[in-house]
């Protein structure tokens, strides 16, 4: 086989028990030009993938621990466009094409033919590449549509990408619920963009911020005179969105006189400007978003129930970053590259200790608070990968390094330091001090002399 100078950077992770397959692969790969690291099971290959990401990963389908499918799960939640292609003896095949069927690229058939191999991981690598030429190319035309990638590999982030494809074609209003920064705004833009109206205008409008009379003027816009100082005629927010989709953010702190006006306008979809007269008929697709959970609102009679049910046709509803761990390591992976695209840097990832103080950390700011955190890591930090230091003081705070681990005292001791204490104020009454430490006495005699403290 020829060296492909295309792929002399390619790096293959080869992942098999049997020292000899692993050499044997090795050789074949590395005169093919590639760069290849070798593991003797999955555990420690996706430790390594943690921080430096492979093109391909050869991996035996049965490994002591983790098993080949288990790794290609691995392998798919932290780089998806990495590809896998597993190793597997003949008689396993029915599973290699389950295998396939959950996003392998193949399957090769043991004993393996090197030849065979090294031409399915040509063409791997080959899928790889375009894929990243696809991606470059998508951002360099459609940066919008790019920054509204929605990252998460969740079963919850899953089910809502699946949702805004189901709905982004139709026409029904749309009530987007989550807590602050959880990434409303990109749902609803994503919606836009990926429905049929993504050629016209996609407006923005935060109803919190105005009291009744300016949210009408901005949402309807008015005639000339209506008011002093309306020297022209404006067309309003609503209006602009003709054809395209207008997004109502904080619908929940909508003044409450407003909410009549707007569900006039979702019943009959015309509006009058402000005075104007005349119903003017405007084809906009409605998204709503809030943060307060709108049905308790309603309850408690801050918002108009008849406008809940119109917008609520579809409620997308996005869970806080808490509950969604696993996209941690992948937005981190996300916005590492958006920021160092931003700042010019080339960092890398994220060392284990700060990942670890990253994934426990409960970001009541959700995602846009992860998205600051790694900013300012990208922006401040002088290494190749982010490591504790660059976050926060606050998080810092949360980690336990292995110097602090040391300086605790282990159960024992403290079992023991608890013991001494209650006999010393007993004065090594035994009854007394198993009554205080409600165990019996049998029991106290036994953890005396364990611990030296007749
Ligand atoms: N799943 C995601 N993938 C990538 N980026 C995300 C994701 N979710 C949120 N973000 C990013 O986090 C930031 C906050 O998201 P967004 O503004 O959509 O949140 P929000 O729910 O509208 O917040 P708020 O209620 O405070 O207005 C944005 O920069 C957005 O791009
Ligand atoms: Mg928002």
């Amino acid at each position: 086989m020829q060296p492909c100078s295309e792929l002399e950077q390619a790096r293959i992770a080869v992942i098999d028990d049997e020292a000899v397959a692993c050499r044997e692969i090795r050789r074949a790969m590395e005169k093919a030009g590639c760069r290849v690291e070798t593991f003797s099971d999955g555990e420690s290959a996706l430790k390594q993938m943690a921080r430096t990401p492979f093109d391909l990963v050869l991996c035996d389908l049965r490994l002591p621990g983790m098993d080949g499918l288990e790794v290609l799960e691995g392998v798919k939640a932290r780089a998806p466009e990495t590809e896998v292609i597993l190793m597997t003896a003949y008689s396993s095949i029915d599973t290699a094409v389950r295998a396939i069927q959950s996003g392998a690229f193949h399957y090769a058939t043991k004993p393996l033919n090197m030849k065979e191999l090294c031409n399915l991981s040509m063409r791997a690598m080959e899928k790889v590449r375009l894929t990243r030429e696809k991606e470059a190319l998508e951002r360099a035309l459609f940066p919008r549509h790019h920054q509204m990638e929605l990252i998460g590999h969740s079963r919850q982030m899953q089910e809502i990408r699946g949702l805004i494809r189901k709905v982004s074609h139709l026409n029904c209003n749309v009530l987007i619920q989550g807590q602050s920064g959880t990434g409303k705004e990109l749902v609803a833009r994503a919606l836009h963009f990926q429905g049929l109206r993504r050629d016209n205008p996609f407006i923005s409008f935060n109803c919190g911020s105005f009291t009744e009379e300016l949210c009408a003027n901005e949402l309807f816009g008015h005639e000339r005179g209506a008011f002093t100082g309306a020297n022209e005629t404006q067309i309003g927010l609503i209006e602009s969105a003709h054809r395209g989709t207008i997004f109502l953010d904080e619908i929940g702190a909508m003044p409450m006189a407003m909410q009549i006006k707007l569900l006039r306008f979702v019943q009959e979809r015309t509006l009058i400007r402000v005075g104007g007269v005349k119903p003017i008929p405007v084809d906009v697709r409605l998204i709503a978003a809030s943060n307060q959970d709108l049905k308790e609102a309603v309850a408690k009679k801050k918002f108009r129930q008849d406008l809940y049910y119109r917008l609520n046709v579809v409620v997308i509803s996005l869970p806080p970053l808490r509950e969604r761990k696993t996209d941690i390591p992948l937005l981190i992976r996300h916005f590492l590259s958006k920021y160092n695209r931003v700042f010019g840097k080339r960092i890398r990832d994220v060392d284990p200790e700060a990942m670890e103080i990253l994934v426990h950390y409960p970001f009541p700011g959700n995602v846009r608070e992860l998205e600051n955190i790694i900013e300012r890591a990208v922006a401040l930090g002088d290494h190749e990968t982010i490591r504790s230091t660059d976050l926060p003081p606050d998080l810092q705070k949360l980690s336990i390094s292995s110097a602090d681990i040391d300086d605790w005292p282990s159960l024992e001791e403290r079992e023991r330091e608890y013991i001494r204490q209650v006999l010393l104020k007993t004065h090594h009454h035994k009854t007394a001090a198993a009554e205080i430490l409600k165990i019996p006495r049998t029991t106290l005699w036994r953890k005396i002399k364990r611990y030296g403290l007749e």
